[in-house]
């Protein structure tokens, strides 16, 4: 048994322009119920206990994360975003070197991702906290899956069985991951990266109100899930 009992960390890549959104302002800044999008990310984890510190990367342009965060100055701003989710995580876990141990957990969640609970939190640090790798919330799918040609036709169908979604947060240990995504190119996700060391996340069953705004019309499902409608 280690000395100190492993802490866990929360970190949120909020440094996208959110292009495929088609809003007028970064999408993490979006009104969605009364509240900017990443104000309920940020919400969320302010009050879950079992996450001693948050830590929240922006593009060092960002003239939005001041006037959001108020309130909530209890987390730590990385004014440090990159041109891609991979670049942004990655200089989030290097401005966090001197407050976590390489055994600390972190959970990695989209800004993007506004209807994560307190209770998913809590479910996905239940399932990982004894694992040796980590792991992510993910759903498994749901529709008959097919591979397209290019001109649009269908090429074959995929076997749906064993096939998930992945959502955030995804949860390595510190040092595992920063040393994963130093390695790895072109990965849209932390499991990725940890695979291509020949690990196996875990996969932890997450929820639809998870869902990553990304086009317009997530918009308004978001918005449902948050007015507690869906
Ligand atoms: N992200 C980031 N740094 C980047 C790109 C994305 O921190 N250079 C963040 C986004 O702010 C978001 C999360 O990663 O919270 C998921 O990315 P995505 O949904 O692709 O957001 P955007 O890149 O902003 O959107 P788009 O791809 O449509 O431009
Ligand atoms: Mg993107």
């Amino acid at each position: 048994m280690p000395m100190t009992a492993s802490r866990f960390f929360a970190l949120i890549p909020a440094a996208g322009v959110g292009a495929r959104s088609g809003a007028a302002i970064p999408k993490q800044y979006l009104p969605l119920a009364g509240k900017p999008m990443l104000r309920h990310v940020l919400e969320t984890f302010a009050a879950s206990a079992i996450i001693s510190q948050t830590f929240v990367v922006v593009s060092a342009e960002d003239g939005y994360i001041d006037s959001l965060s108020g309130d909530l100055l209890a987390c730590i701003i990385v004014r440090n975003g990159g041109a891609t989710r991979h670049a942004s995580v990655l200089n989030g876990l290097l401005a966090m070197r001197s407050q976590v141990a390489d055994t600390d957990w972190v959970l990695v969640h989209d800004a993007a991702r506004p209807g994560l609970t307190g209770a998913l939190i809590e479910h996905l640090i239940a399932a990982l906290r004894d694992d040796a790798v980590g792991g992510l919330l993910a759903l498994p799918l749901v529709d008959t899956l097919k591979r397209a040609s290019d001109d649009g036709r269908v090429l074959e169908t995929v076997p749906r069985a064993a096939m998930w979604a992945a959502q955030t947060p995804q949860m390595f240990r510190y040092g595992l991951l920063r040393r994963a995504l130093e390695q790895a190119v072109e990965v849209t996700d932390e499991a990725s990266a940890i695979e291509v060391l020949g690990l196996q996340p875990k996969l932890v069953e997450g929820s639809p109100r998870n869902l990553k705004v990304t086009v317009p019309h997530d918009i308004a499902l978001a918005e449902l899930y948050l007015k507690g409608f869906a």
